[in-house]
């Protein structure tokens, strides 16, 4: 039997009308050179925080130098290989893209300010790096979503909190290895942990331009930043980096040290 029988006949033999062809444009698209593209993308944002090194000699224009003012005192591993690194609140991406450096097998931020996940994201193209920024918040950390670290960099963000304490026991519950914590303190030397509380935040921002940050709440002394890391179920805590003007610097270990994992992302709750 003819094919034009079985699908309808002399009409399915009929030629299809022609559609209208699209106007060529009138003017080409204009492909850009990779660096030129980047630094387009740097300028349009009206804020930057890390100053980043790029290829191509471009340096992201944050008025914070994390290479000179932070890296030396934050006891960043020399060799990261091999390791699940979770990077709290990574702002632009400066240590994200560093322990990418130092050999990190993956590398997973998280931050809550939209602004800097996209900013993040011009680094990373910039960089052809394999890190990734999730926007969420540290109070919705846990192993099911997260997986587990083998290392997490909480820097600059406890001061930040409404609840540091809450906080801390979502770290704990991702870490089964070491946690770095960096944050500003307050100049009370006591032995017993003490915070000042600041309801209503306080003047931040560089140095010659601050603002006003409403979201710097509380400032631990150093008694009070061990005190949390144990009270959460971190052991042999430690203040490291003491005589570098960085607030308090801390490195602990997870009670029960095991290889971080991914989550088993076809078990995961996503919905
Ligand atoms: C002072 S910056 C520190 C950036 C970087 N970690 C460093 O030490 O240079 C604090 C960052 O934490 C983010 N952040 C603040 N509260 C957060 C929260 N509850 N969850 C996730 N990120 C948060 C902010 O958006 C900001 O990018």
């Amino acid at each position: 039997m003819k094919l034009s029988k079985l699908f309808g006949g002399e009409a399915a033999t009929q030629k299809a009308p022609e559609l209208p062809m699209a106007p060529e444009p009138q003017i080409a698209p204009k492909s850009l050179p990779a660096g030129e593209w980047i630094a387009g993308r740097i300028a349009e944002e009206p804020y930057w925080f890390h100053r980043i090194e790029l290829p191509g000699g471009i340096v992201t224009p944050g008025w914070s130098d994390p290479k000179l003012d932070k890296l030396p005192h934050y006891g960043l591993p020399a060799d990261m290989s091999g390791m699940r690194v979770l990077d709290i609140g990574n702002a632009e991406g400066f240590f994200s893209f560093e322990a990418e450096r130092r050999g990190a097998a993956e590398v997973v931020g998280l931050e809550n300010y939209p602004p800097m996940a996209r900013k993040f994201e011009i680094c990373r193209a910039a960089l052809g790096s394999r890190t990734r920024t999730y926007m969420a918040n540290v109070y919705d950390l846990n192993p099911g979503t997260f997986g587990t670290f083998d290392l997490v960099m909480f820097y600059g963000v406890l001061y930040h909190l409404r609840h540091p304490i809450l906080a801390l026991q979502k770290i704990a519950s991702v870490c089964t290895g070491t946690i770095l914590m960096q944050t500003a303190t307050c100049d009370n030397a006591s032995n017993k942990p003490m915070a000042e509380f600041h309801p209503f935040g306080l003047k931040s921002g560089p140095p010659e331009n601050p603002s006003y940050d409403p979201t710097c709440f509380w400032f631990p002394n150093i008694a009070c930043c061990i005190a949390m890391l144990q009270h959460v179920g971190f052991q042999n805590v430690e203040q490291i980096a003491k005589n570098a003007p960085v607030g308090g610097v801390f490195r602990a270990q997870a009670a029960v040290q095991q290889k971080g994992a991914p989550p088993d992302e076809m078990k995961a709750p996503w919905s």
